[in-house]
């Protein structure tokens, strides 16, 4: 299987009917697919993307889904702005897939030092027993360095109430294989 299907599988579990998720990388839009059918007519479903493109294929691709949907055209290190305030700290899930947009531009990718900024803002908004994934692509130039980053800051945080796993499947040929970054915000 592979880890993006893992992070939808593993997520699947603790979203509800009626839950508030975020995506925060939109893309071509098929992981706010998979939230949007997850949490049904009465969820709401955030977005971030700094293209007008992925904001585009992510409107077309959810047009039939009936959950409430708020897009933003802006980097997910100004997510805290732009998520209403009575949403802070009850938002169930967050979905990060970094690197570049498919089949475009790939010169547009996400950075360790916005990301770190908005994972910090993650855990923010997360209510108690929220959760986290991240999908780090250390195969590509500015990736490797990012993965390594965002790693080490978790590591270094050493947050109480916040736990994680790493999990990566090496194959020979690819021996900078995807990793996803799964996160749990402990009920205490
Ligand atoms: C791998 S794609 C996301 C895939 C998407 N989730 C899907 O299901 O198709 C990564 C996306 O991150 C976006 N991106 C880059 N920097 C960003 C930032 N600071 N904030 C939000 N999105 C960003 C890119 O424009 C690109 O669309």
């Amino acid at each position: 299987m592979q880890l993006t299907s893992i992070a939808k599988t593993w997520l699947n579990q603790y979203i509800k009917v009626g839950d508030s998720v975020i995506d925060a990388t939109l893309g071509n839009g098929f992981d706010a697919l998979f939230l949007a059918q997850a949490i049904g007519e009465t969820g709401t479903l955030y977005g971030f993307d700094v293209q007008q493109e992925a904001i585009n294929n992510t409107i077309i691709l959810l047009n039939d889904e009936p959950c409430q949907q708020m897009f933003f055209l802006q980097g997910h290190e100004h997510m805290m702005a732009h998520i209403p305030q009575d949403e802070h700290g009850h938002i169930q899930a967050i979905m990060f897939n970094l690197g570049w947009l498919p089949n475009s531009d790939k010169s547009i990718i996400t950075h360790a030092d916005t990301t770190i900024l908005a994972l910090e803002q993650s855990l923010q908004l997360l209510a108690p027993n929220g959760r986290i994934s991240m999908m780090l692509y250390p195969g590509h130039h500015g990736g490797d360095s990012e993965a390594a980053q965002v790693t080490a800051w978790l590591q270094a945080k050493h947050l109480h109430n916040i736990s994680f796993r790493l999990e990566q499947i090496r194959v020979p040929q690819r021996p900078k294989a995807p990793i996803l970054l799964q996160i749990h915000k402990e009920n205490i």
